[in-house]
Parts: structure tokens; sequence; C-alpha cells
């Protein structure tokens, strides 16, 4: 019996390799879903924490609990003229879930003050230079950059509070935000990937060396703001810059419109997904 040559094994036309940009739609689910499973943080322990280790850190934490409580009107103004001008709707919701999740921080780390009997901060230098960056900066690619920026310090100064404590209301603190924060490095970093994504190479790299002055500046204003409370986590200056300059190379790699499957295989992945919605049945 002559033999049956065996099946060549089907290969797909194109396999990607590259992520896909998610879609604002699927930026407003994640956030839904992360509200869901906050980590429950122990406050009827109360502060718990000794005059110590609140003398290295609460002037810092003042300062950046107040980063955390902006209301988000500028972002959201800047968001809502930019999603109108790309068509995208679903850019001002997914805008507004962020908002909703940096407040919940703010309001986390207040009632870690409250509980420590320290007043929060009503103004902070470093907080009143951010904002006027952000607010002297009405385009959304301007205003993501810094807030990109910070929120990569935001994984260290999180991390070294971590560490300079035995507070188990502040540690568990630290943990939600430092979990909550990295997606939204990566949500700052698809939002530059698409607006980069028509930049001509040599204005690419102008832009990306731009961002190097910008990173520096918010690198030394954030070391010379928190340094205490950066050095009682066990940054020391050293640390804390190669940790800063490693965390931003990452983002750099994750905002490179190199780093996603083109616009063409985008939209068949949006057609297809529609495609499959219209035509599942529906379920109970
Ligand atoms: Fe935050
Ligand atoms: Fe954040």
């Amino acid at each position: 019996m002559p033999s049956i040559p065996a099946a060549k094994p089907q290969t797909p036309s194109r396999i990607p390799t590259q992520p896909a940009l998610r879609s604002s739609a699927e930026w407003v689910a994640h956030f839904k879903r992360n509200a869901t499973l906050q980590r429950p943080i122990p406050w009827e322990l109360g502060a718990n924490i000794t005059p110590a280790e609140l003398a290295e850190i609460s002037a810092s934490l003042r300062g950046w609990q107040l980063g955390e409580t902006s209301d988000g009107s500028h972002l959201l103004a800047a968001a809502k003229s930019y999603s109108e001008s790309i068509g995208d709707p679903d850019f001002i919701e997914a805008a507004r879930h962020f908002i909703i999740e940096e407040q919940r921080h703010g309001e986390m780390l207040g009632r870690f003050l409250d509980l420590a009997q320290v007043p929060r901060a009503g103004s902070d230098w470093g907080d009143t230079l951010f904002r006027a960056l952000r607010y002297a900066m009405p385009r959304m690619e301007l205003w993501v950059t810094p807030v990109l920026m910070v929120e990569t310090h935001a994984m260290i100064y999180y991390n070294a509070l971590r560490r300079a404590t035995s507070s188990p209301v502040l540690i568990a603190i630290c943990r939600q935000i430092l979990a909550d924060e990295v997606p939204h490095i990566r949500f700052q970093c698809e939002r530059l990937a698409i607006l980069h994504r028509n930049r001509p190479r040599p204005l690419l790299h102008l832009t990306i060396a731009l961002q190097k002055i910008l990173f520096i500046a918010i690198s030394v204003a954030i070391w010379i703001g928190h340094r205490r409370a950066l050095r009682a986590g066990g940054y020391h200056f050293p640390i804390f810059w190669r940790s800063a300059w490693r965390k931003m190379n990452r983002a750099w790699r994750l905002m490179s419109p190199d780093s996603y499957q083109p616009i063409s295989q985008e939209i068949e992945r949006t057609q297809s997904n529609s495609h499959r919605l219209a035509h599942e049945p529906s379920r109970p």
C-alpha cells in the first residue's frame, strides 16, 4: 500500500511578532476591571509607623500625595480636543478612568497621612512646577510626556517608600500603586507610539533628544525634592539615577512605533474583532 505523504503543517500566512496597540475601548475595559481588583488595605491597623520612619518620609509623602490628587480637568480638556481630532471618542473615557485611578492613589495616601496625623500639603514646589509644565503644554503629546516621566519615577519612589517603612498600611498602599502604575506607563507609551507613528525619522530622533533633556530635569527635581525618602528606601543617588534611566529606556522602547504591529494589521485586527462580535451569538 503506497504510503500517504504526511500533510504539510499549515503555516499561517502572517504571524504577528509584535504586540498590537490596545484600542481606547480596551483601555477603558482595563481600568474598569482594575477598579474591581483592588487589594485590601488593613486600615484597621492604623498608621503603625515609627516616629523615626515618619521623620524620613513625611515631607516627601505630603508633596507626592498632592501630586496624585489633581482634578484632571486639564487632561480631560486636552483629551477631549485630541479625541475629536482623531475621531476616537473612547479616548476621553480612557483618560477619565486614568484620572480616577490617580485620584484613588491620592486618596489612599491622604488617608494614610490622616492616620499618621501628618497634615496634608496645601502646596508643594515640585507639584507646582510639574503642574505648570503640564498646563503650559496644551497638546496631548506634551501632556503625556512629562506624566510618563513622573510615572517612571513613581515606580522607584513607591518601591523606596515600601522599603523605608514597616507600616502594613503604607506597604499595602505602595504595592497597590506599583501594580497600577505598570499599566499606566504602558498606556502613556502606547499613546506616544500612536502620536509618533507618522513622524519622519530625523524628527523622531529630535523628539527623543528633547525628551532626554526633560527627563534629566525631572529626575534632578525629583531627587532634590524627595532624596530623604528615597535614601531611606535604599536609593542613594547612583542607584536612583541608574534605576531611573533603566526604566525610562524601557519606556522609550515601549513608545517606539516600531515596537507594535503596523497600522494595516491593526485595522485588520479591529475589523475582525468587530466582525466576530457582530456574528457571535448573543449570550443570555
Ligand atoms: Fe499614581
Ligand atoms: Fe500613574
